[in-house]
């Protein structure tokens, strides 16, 4: 069954119409595919073999998909000490837990290594400084990545491009022989790991060829050094179809990112986040009414900037459709009812003639949508269903005025 199909030209996600979802739970409401998520997990696992792959819970942190995707064999992959709870709350062991990120506190270091989680993808000396003394005041050892920067440049939007000397991620590699000083001066430090993480939304497995045999370059080098390295961490990244984007598949995707690792025996560990969820989720809004200048269409609804804020931050395009077909009166802006005109969630989007009430949706929205929701104007954030065949269950739900934000 696929995720979100339509029948009779309405909008159903597997065997539900969207239009009853919106009924039963409100809108602006987040609706995901279950079996969808679950499909592509198996994906995943038929193109990466015994890849440890470490969902990125950032793309989408709520606990019933943490949960399927723990129970599915996925670890993760954090980038805060919340981030580090809630994959812990969703079955998560530490062994199946990776920290990523730019600036690591005191404190988020010191869960991690009482945790005794895989391993921390270091990514600056600093950080090396201050995990090399958490470690012997604690007296507990740790596993650690170092993250490189290996400077390939990706074809993607700049926010999300990582992996080139303009970013603040990683450490360029001529930096890296100041860190392994710190490493080798501290016994209960092991280097096990060396990673990269190049961008996001990438359409092409070229820069992943580039910087894994960088990777397995420097990888084969600390194995001479006397380092235990038992994996390569080829980071996050791949790209999915918003408007008519053509991703490499899994399979290409995977042959890619596997060689070097395979061929230097060591463990692949990859990153995914919005490659395994972005396509399994919709966001339902109801349209408020609308208006024109004699400039521009625009239909208001009642889902805006911080319930989807991609479009706003990155002008991001995504499919903006109607949940029932009908036949296109003109183009409309589809405009939220924040006061900003940057609240935008599709523009030139070709709609019929919407009435208060009616249904939209907009498509590809399962990652970094809830993630990066916000209560701005004091609006609360949308509940979320997922759809599992012909079930409906309410995962979270709507944020009330009266909780306070
Ligand atoms: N690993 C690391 C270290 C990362 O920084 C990221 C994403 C990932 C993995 C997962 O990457 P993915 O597979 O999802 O591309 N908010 C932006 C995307 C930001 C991505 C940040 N890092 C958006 O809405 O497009």
């Amino acid at each position: 069954m696929s995720a979100f199909s339509r029948r009779g030209g309405e909008l159903c996600c597997e065997a539900i119409a969207v239009s009853e979802l919106a009924k039963k739970f409100g809108t602006p409401l987040y609706v995901y595919s279950k079996n969808g998520i679950v499909d592509r997990c198996r994906g995943f696992r038929a193109a990466l073999g015994n890849t440890k792959i470490c969902y990125a819970v950032k793309a989408n942190s709520n606990p019933s998909i943490l949960t399927l995707l723990h129970a599915a064999g996925f670890g993760m992959d954090v980038v805060s000490v919340g981030e580090m709870e809630h994959a812990l709350k969703a079955g998560a062991l530490p062994s199946d837990i990776v920290f990523s990120g730019v600036g690591k506190t005191d404190a988020e270091i010191e869960r991690g290594i009482s945790l005794g989680i895989f391993s921390f993808n270091v990514e600056s000396r600093f950080e090396m400084e201050a995990i090399a003394r958490i470690v012997a005041r604690l007296k507990k050892p740790v596993r650690i990545s170092f993250r490189v920067n290996p400077n390939v440049d990706v074809m993607t939007i700049p926010y999300i491009a990582t992996g080139l000397y303009e970013n603040k991620f990683g450490v360029p590699e001529g930096d890296l022989a100041e860190l392994l000083e710190i490493v080798e001066g501290e016994p209960l430090v092991k280097l096990v790991g060396i990673g990269c993480h190049l961008g996001s939304q990438l359409l092409e497995l070229k820069p992943y060829q580039l910087a894994s045999s960088r990777l397995a370059k420097i990888a084969s080098e600390l194995k001479v050094a006397g380092h235990p390295i038992e994996f390569i961490d080829m980071g996050g990244g791949l790209g999915v179809s918003y408007v008519d984007e053509k991703p490499p598949s899994l399979k290409d995707y995977g042959a890619i990112v596997r060689a070097e690792a395979d061929r230097l025996g060591v463990r692949l560990v990859i990153e995914p986040g919005r490659s395994v969820i972005a396509d399994n989720g919709i966001l339902v809004a109801s349209v408020l009414g609308c208006k024109s200048t004699p400039k521009r269409n625009f239909c208001v609804v009642d889902a805006a900037m911080n319930d989807l804020i991609r479009p706003s931050l990155y002008e991001a395009v995504h499919r903006v459709e109607p949940v029932v077909e009908s036949p296109v009166k003109a183009k409309f802006d589809v405009v939220g009812p924040i006061c900003e005109t940057g609240d935008f969630l599709g523009r030139d989007i070709p709609l019929p003639q919407l009435s208060r009430g009616d249904l939209i949706a907009v498509l590809t929205t399962g990652a970094y949508g809830m993630s990066m929701a916000s209560n701005y104007n004091a609006r609360p954030r949308p509940a979320e269903v997922w759809v599992d065949g012909s079930d409906s269950v309410l995962i979270r739900p709507r944020e009330r005025p009266e909780q306070g934000f």
